[in-house]
């Protein structure tokens, strides 16, 4: 079997919790986003971009995080800001994959979305070949326009995910994957 056959049998997410650094250095970083923005692309729009989350940088991003959550739910308990809190201090690297399609004469905004989509997944199996890991997220503040302006998303601009990675400090067991049977026909 080859590295790549056996690399995508296994590949799992790694949920933040079980990341820890050091995450990639500048130049893996670099190689990585080229890898990732290296998609199938209907009519060469390119209709994503990258905003990269790391160091100290996630400490500001995790108080306008916890900011527009205490907006949101005043009456939520401690325990609850905390994690809210720590939502972005986990993984050592946050990527946004930044949906920027728009309607066009000739390509279908649904086309442009799923590239985004193909962006976000060759994060994963990048950082996975590079020795990291990671979990491809985008949870409530994905859809909080407070959080996303804050973060420089435009109005027009939409989270295919905030792909977190790191180093594994657990491997997490295999999930059901879907049976074949039962979403495969052939037509005839
Ligand atoms: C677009 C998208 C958004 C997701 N957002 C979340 C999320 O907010 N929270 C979550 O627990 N899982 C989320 N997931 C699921 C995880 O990324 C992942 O599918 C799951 O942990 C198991 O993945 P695996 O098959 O790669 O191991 C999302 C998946 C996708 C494709």
């Amino acid at each position: 079997m080859s590295d790549m056959i056996d690399l995508l049998s296994k590949r799992r997410s790694v949920s933040p919790v079980a990341l820890t650094g050091p995450g990639p250095s500048a130049q893996e970083l670099k190689t990585l986003l080229t890898l990732a923005a290296r998609v199938p692309d209907h009519g060469k729009l390119a209709p994503f971009r990258f905003i990269v989350f790391e160091g100290a940088a996630r400490e500001k991003a995790s108080g306008i995080i916890v900011e527009a959550f205490k907006a949101k739910t005043p009456q939520a308990p401690a325990e609850v800001i905390e994690a809210e809190r720590m939502r972005f201090l986990r993984a050592p690297l946050i990527i946004a994959v930044v949906s920027c399609a728009a309607a066009h004469p000739k390509i279908p905004e649904w086309e442009q979305i799923l590239t985004s989509g193909a962006v976000c997944m060759n994060l994963l199996i990048g950082a996975q070949a590079m020795g990291y890991a990671g979990s491809w997220l985008t949870n409530w503040l994905s859809y909080d326009r407070t959080v996303l302006t804050a973060f420089g998303v435009k109005p027009d601009e939409k989270i295919a995910g905030f792909v977190h990675l790191g180093r594994a400090n657990a491997v997490p067991e295999d999930r059901v994957r879907p049976d074949l049977g039962t979403i495969v026909t052939h037509f005839s």
